[in-house]
């Protein structure tokens, strides 16, 4: 759908051109640049930092949406926060203190999200509802892109729409959904359809062979 809010990852992207690889996603559209942050500890995977954030923030004007695949959480938020970032995401099982590090993302001017692996469940939002500007639900297991989504993740998407629906209804706050990995070409219109706002998307963009419209091409048909 045209209203579907596109995130690319550019964990997929090709690093030597960080560079112009964001600024080519930013003018075919991209709503968000995604940044994943692997720490060889929470996930067994190595990627990119505060630098590389602060490198690539000049390049685009959109928001950068980093996703910290981090254990512990909280000393990096101040970086990424000087860094540029816009959105800060962690998972609730990797911080020590949940509400604490999200006030911790606001207080620095972020907009502030948990992320849930297929297998974490959704009460652990009950209780900071008020303090979350995004929710990111995985649909793999995360450490790696290219990897096929998990079709459980429909189902507890929906419930997540349910959550944030009630939570809006009833006077709060707007909290973005935004739903991560296997999202392709041929199931996007489903998860859309089951309530995602915003998805990511790093090989379906960055990987997709070039069917002549390069990145403006993909982008389209992912909206579509
Ligand atoms: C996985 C990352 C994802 C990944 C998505 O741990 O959080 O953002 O880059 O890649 P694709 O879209 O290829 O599944
Ligand atoms: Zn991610």
């Amino acid at each position: 759908p045209a209203s579907t809010k596109l995130a690319p990852s550019i964990l997929s992207a090709d690093f030597a051109r960080l560079g112009e690889e964001v600024r080519a996603i930013e003018a075919a559209g991209a709503d968000f640049v995604h940044f994943d942050v692997m720490d060889n500890h929470y996930v067994p995977n190595l990627t990119i930092g505060p630098q590389v954030c602060e490198a690539i923030r000049p390049h685009v004007q959109i928001p950068i949406d980093v996703h910290l695949m981090v254990e512990p959480v909280d000393a990096l938020v101040p970086l990424f926060a000087k860094a540029g970032a816009n959105c800060i995401t962690f998972h609730p099982e990797a911080s020590r203190h949940v509400d604490r590090t999200l006030q911790l993302i606001r207080s620095h001017g972020c907009k502030a999200g948990l992320v849930f692996n297929p297998a974490t469940p959704l009460a652990w939002m009950d209780h900071v509802m008020d303090k979350l500007d995004m929710v990111l639900l995985m649909s793999v297991n995360p450490g790696f892109g290219g990897q096929a989504f998990i079709p459980a993740t429909l189902n507890k998407l929906r419930e997540a729409r349910r959550r944030i629906d009630a939570h809006t209804a009833t006077g709060g706050q707007p909290i973005w959904l935004e739903v991560d990995g296997g999202v392709k070409l041929d199931n996007i219109a489903q998860i859309v359809q089951a309530g995602a706002d915003i998805c990511v998307a790093g090989s379906a963009v960055f990987g997709a062979p070039d069917a002549g419209g390069g990145y403006h091409g993909v982008m389209g048909a992912l909206r579509q």
